[in-house]
């Protein structure tokens, strides 16, 4: 029997990404600690996707806690114009110190973020006499957010949002180069079209709500060259790839570049609250930085720069700088590896790939999401396929004996259901 509060409330509620009419019901979370979601009905998950990729900490992480309990003692909110306060500012100076990018603008999620970044790199090309460098590059199989300037930079045709693709600006879209005909390819267009592109933006390393697909530092390291011969700008939105996930602390240092614009959300309060941010060079910044009112970035969310958001990520930080995360992601890296292994060899696997703390098993077709969610959840683990990817990405905390249960229910699943 469902409480009351639930009946009633799911008569009203509009839940995400569901065809409310034919959704599978959803289940009622009671609580979480460490990588575990407690259901009221007295069950326990272990978490395989540390919601939806922010909880790099597990939940409930003792030094979060404190820090947001002391913030909400002191100031849950107050507003970021004309007012400023410790938290966003050490929170400023730590993520520029750690990113190499000069300054942050707080915003108050990941799609917001990549707004604020597309919005940056059209005023950075205004305010240089350059209007006409209004459009952007970004690549198939690539998803930047919910929203309609990050949608117009998703892949049109792919993506769950293919329904908009007339709605939404029209950019130049393009297959993640490989090989170096492609790269040619690539240089003739960006050759061609530059005086009309601001940006080229990418999630770095890792394709991930497009279909998880990976690609090499390397292909990274030349995406950014080519951008850069050409006078584009190169985003990275790290929002996913952001804080340790592909191994290092952002997917761009193992490309060994700094982009122009990055934007960071989801881990970056350790999962803990919403909060995003838009990271620009000293260049970038300049471009905006005289004496034209004009030239301001107009940009300002009501919450932005959330002081209980701030102090959760400060505290996310802290974590970062005393507990071996690296390592663990290292660690994690092996045994998914090893442990996701003998998927390769199930009927219908298409592919089984590992980077730092994301395991991917891609199937031949499109797998039954709801048949499959049951059959997940009675081994005890949260995992959320999509199209045709069965994947991973657990809190970086997350034991040996917790992964060999959440990669062991992906084996078994996929072996009698998929
Ligand atoms: C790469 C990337 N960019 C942007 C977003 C959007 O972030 P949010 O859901 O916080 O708006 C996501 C979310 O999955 C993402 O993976």
């Amino acid at each position: 029997m469902n409480p009351d509060w639930y009946d009633e409330g799911m008569a009203h509620i509009w839940l995400p990404y569901s065809q409310m009419k034919t959704a599978i019901p959803s289940l009622r979370v009671a609580s979480t600690l460490g990588c575990r979601i407690r259901l009221e009905d007295g069950r326990e998950l272990v978490d395989g996707i540390s919601s939806w990729w922010s909880a790099c900490h597990g939940y409930n992480h003792p030094h979060i806690m404190e820090c947001m309990q002391a913030q909400l003692a002191r100031m849950p909110h107050v507003m970021f114009g004309g007012l400023v306060h410790e938290g966003a500012l050490r929170l400023a100076s730590r993520l520029a110190r750690s990113t190499g990018l000069e300054r942050v603008f707080f915003s108050d999620s990941g799609s917001v973020a990549v707004e604020v970044a597309l919005k940056m790199a059209l005023q950075y090309w205004r305010n240089a006499g350059k209007p006409h460098k209004d459009r952007f590059l970004c690549f198939s199989h690539g998803y930047h957010g919910d929203t309609l300037g990050a949608m117009s930079v998703s892949d049109p045709e792919k993506s769950m949002h293919k329904a908009f693709k007339n709605a939404v600006i029209k950019q130049f879209v393009v297959d993640i180069p490989s090989g170096e005909y492609a790269f040619e390819e690539f240089d003739s267009l960006l050759e061609a079209h530059h005086g009309e592109l601001a940006g080229v933006i990418i999630e770095p390393l890792v394709q991930g709500a497009g279909g998880m697909k990976f690609h090499s530092p390397d292909v990274l390291a030349e995406i950014y060259r080519i951008a850069h011969k050409h006078g584009i700008l190169f985003i990275a939105d790290e929002i996913a790839t952001g804080f340790a996930r592909t191994g290092t602390m952002f997917a761009c240092q193992q490309a060994g570049i700094t982009p122009d614009i990055m934007c960071l959300g989801k881990a970056l309060t350790g999962g803990a609250m919403t909060l995003g941010a838009t990271l620009a060079s000293k260049a970038v910044f300049e471009g905006f930085y005289d004496d034209n009112p004009e030239h301001a970035l107009m940009h300002g969310p009501t919450f932005m720069a959330n002081p209980l958001a701030c102090a959760a990520a400060n505290a996310s930080l802290d974590l970062f700088e005393r507990e071996p995360r690296l390592a663990q992601v290292a660690d994690i890296e092996t045994k998914l590896t090893v442990m996701l292994e003998p998927c390769r060899a199930l009927q219908h696997v298409k592919d089984v790939r590992v980077m730092g703390a994301i395991g991917v098993v891609q199937m031949q077709a499109e797998v039954d999401v709801h048949a499959l969610r049951p059959q997940f959840i009675e081994r005890g683990v949260w995992i959320r396929p999509f199209g045709d990817i069965v994947y991973v990405m657990p809190p970086f905390v997350m034991t040996t004996d917790e992964l060999a249960l959440l990669t062991k229910a992906v084996y078994n699943v996929l072996k009698d259901g998929a």
